[in-house]
């Protein structure tokens, strides 16, 4: 597969500098490396791209990743990056600098073949990593309703869920993600400026990719694989992926004799005005970071 030709530009990237403070010759672990843009810069300062560790679980990613870093001597793993983590941990490994950049990157959205976006006519796909089995497609034509209406609901905060997922299951066959967004768009209604389709498309994606529990469930071991005096940096884009970045951060932090991690972020830092002119995507960005104080 080519590399895409749509550029990605990294959100806050000043900000993810700062709060991540690389120094000459310190470790570093991208888990979400995309096409580099943070990693960039990172190994820019360290100069040590021989201690980076750039994770992707998108093919197309991670093939621009080891173009760019793997001559200079850095390490890409193609995987999830709960499944990276766990890998890491195993191995004993451990980084001065941790960055979660989550969610989706341009090419994803704007490639129309990739089935991420309602406003382009593509398959009903949304896989980050196009070798696994669950699609959107499968969700869209063959999940029960009650199942739909949950995706929905729990991972879209969609109202009207109840009144979508009845008008998914009368609508099949659904051929694309136009046809979907035209099913959706009739069964919400359009209510103010976004488009009626936005929350169930994010919904979708989110299961299609299981994005919540993977999340979840890589947090500690993001903590756990910090050095002591390391910093880790998330950086979420909807209330979901926020609730548990900020609940995780929050638990792991405090005035407790063990508490792992210090907060570097009482709020969490969101793009300047002059950066979503530039780039839209930084619009609901949420960085928020912490140091490692002690090792549990
Ligand atoms: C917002 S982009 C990151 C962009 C990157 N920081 C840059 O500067 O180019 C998010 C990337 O994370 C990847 N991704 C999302 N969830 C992932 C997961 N659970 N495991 C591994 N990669 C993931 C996506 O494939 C996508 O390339």
């Amino acid at each position: 597969m080519p590399t895409p030709k749509i550029v990605h530009l990294p959100v806050l990237k000043e900000s993810v500098l700062e709060f991540l403070s690389p120094q000459a010759g310190q470790s570093y672990l991208d888990l979400t490396a995309g096409y580099g843009g943070h990693a960039a810069a990172v190994i820019g300062i360290t100069g040590a791209p021989d201690r980076a560790w750039l994770v992707d679980r998108d093919h197309q990613a991670a093939q621009a990743l080891r173009k760019k870093f793997v001559a200079q001597g850095a390490a890409v793993i193609e995987s999830d990056f709960l499944s990276a983590l766990e890998r890491l941990a195993d191995e004993s490994r451990t980084f001065d600098m941790v960055l979660a950049d989550l969610g989706v990157s341009s090419p994803h959205l704007e490639e129309p073949g990739r089935g991420f976006s309602f406003s382009r006519p593509g398959p009903l796909d949304m896989r980050m990593d196009q070798g696994q089995a669950l699609s959107a497609d499968r969700i869209v034509n063959s999940y029960p309703e009650d199942e739909v209406a949950h995706i929905l609901s729990a991972y879209g905060e969609e109202p009207r869920a109840d009144r979508i997922a009845k008008a998914i299951i009368s609508g099949r066959p659904i051929k694309d993600t136009a046809h979907l967004a035209a099913i959706i768009a009739e069964a919400a209604g359009r209510r103010g400026k976004i488009h009626p389709a936005t929350k169930s498309f994010q919904a979708i994606r989110i299961a299609v990719n299981d994005e919540l529990r993977l999340l979840e469930r890589a947090l500690p071991l993001m903590a756990g694989v910090l050095k002591p005096g390391g910093r880790l940096a998330v950086i979420s884009f909807h209330s979901l992926e926020d609730r548990l970045v900020k609940r995780f951060f929050a638990d792991k932090s405090g005035d407790t004799y063990d508490a792992e991690l210090k907060l570097l972020t009482k709020r969490p830092v969101t793009a300047s005005r002059v950066e979503i002119v530039s780039n839209p995507r930084a619009r609901s960005a949420k960085l928020r970071a912490a140091v490692k104080i002690k090792i549990p």
